[in-house]
């Protein structure tokens, strides 16, 4: 069996009497995209502090590249990327010259190569132009890019990237998928916490979902979107009669317009309603059935809405 690239067990965090992640069993499968959703101040981020060694966990424990941390941060962190709030760059230096420092922090690299490495690394981002740029001149989106670059300037097993289109335009956001998906074709895990369902949506084979410190649901991205149910959609000048009709044949969460009822289908089949419509005399003007938005299945799970990004 191959062992996973992020196990967690039971990963806990209390700052004070706040629990701020609570009992999480992560796992994030060899060779995934994995997407780490969850609203504000769900816990994201204070877990990938704890599977980097950033922050001790109150209880629980974590496994990364099958090594347990944060006992093993000196041979487990070389092979991770990681991009995690509030990154320390000097303001002062340009975007290449912190870059190399960055590279020059890194005693297993060749220092030979380190000029090659970090201009791969700035190319990789699109920053190759502005690398003579102060950081400190830098924009919201060139800062995040840069910090992307830091992350990739070795080649790693795992990338941990917290929020890595923040503050990126929607161009940058489409590179940076591009990006997480040509560095997983070469193999590499990759984690991404992201409350903007959309672009994990996009690029994720595994979605992780948190709420309120815990792990609401972890799955295929393929299963999370089976949980929701298809509806079916009935166009008719009679809504609120189509409803009852809904309701009885054994539909859930029915509800009407003006000029529609909607109900989950569950296991009822949809030329059912359909029928049952059509012989209590209620005219059908219009009949459809489709599946609620991954957004939905969120919403059902978190009780919140989330925000999808432009
Ligand atoms: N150092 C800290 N001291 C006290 N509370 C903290 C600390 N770090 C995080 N928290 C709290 O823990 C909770 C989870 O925060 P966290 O930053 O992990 O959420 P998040 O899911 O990353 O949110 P966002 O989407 O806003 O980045 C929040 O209520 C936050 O206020
Ligand atoms: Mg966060």
């Amino acid at each position: 069996m191959t062992s996973a690239a992020i196990a967690t067990s039971g990963l806990t965090k209390r700052f004070g009497h706040q629990v701020a992640v609570d009992s999480v069993d992560l796992l994030v499968p060899p060779g995934s995209v994995y997407g780490f959703l969850g609203p504000n101040g769900s816990g994201k981020t204070t877990t990938i502090r704890m599977l980097l060694g950033l922050v001790t966990p109150t209880a629980g424990s974590v496994e990364v590249l099958g090594r347990p941390m944060p006992g093993s941060v000196g041979s487990v962190l070389p092979r991770v990327g990681a991009l995690v709030e509030g990154p320390a760059f000097h303001p002062y230096l340009s975007g290449r010259d912190n870059l190399a420092r960055l590279d020059a922090a890194d005693r297993t690299t060749d220092a030979g190569s380190a000029a090659a490495r970090v201009d791969r690394a700035l190319d990789r981002v699109g920053l190759l132009t502005a690398a003579r740029k102060r950081y400190r001149a830098y924009s919201l989106g060139m800062r995040q890019r840069l910090a992307i670059a830091g992350a990739l300037l070795r080649p790693r097993d795992l990338l941990v990237l917290d929020e890595p289109t923040n503050g990126l335009d929607p161009q940058g956001t489409r590179e940076v998928r591009s990006l997480v998906a040509s560095l997983n074709d070469d193999g590499t895990t990759v984690l991404v916490s992201s409350h903007l369902l959309s672009e994990v949506e996009q690029m994720c084979t595994h979605l992780g979902i948190m709420h309120l410190g815990r792990l609401v649901a972890q799955d295929t991205a393929a299963r999370v979107r089976a949980r929701s149910e298809p509806e079916a959609t009935v166009d008719t000048d009679q809504p609120e009669v189509a409803a009852t009709i809904m309701r009885e044949l054994g539909l859930s969460a029915v509800s009407a317009t003006a000029v529609a009822a909607t109900g989950r289908l569950g296991e009822v089949a949809p030329e059912k309603v359909v029928a049952a419509c059509v012989h209590a005399g209620v005219p059908v003007l219009g009949f459809r059935v489709g599946s609620p938005s991954l957004e939905d299945v969120f919403v059902s799970l978190t009780g919140e809405g989330f925000h999808v990004g432009d």
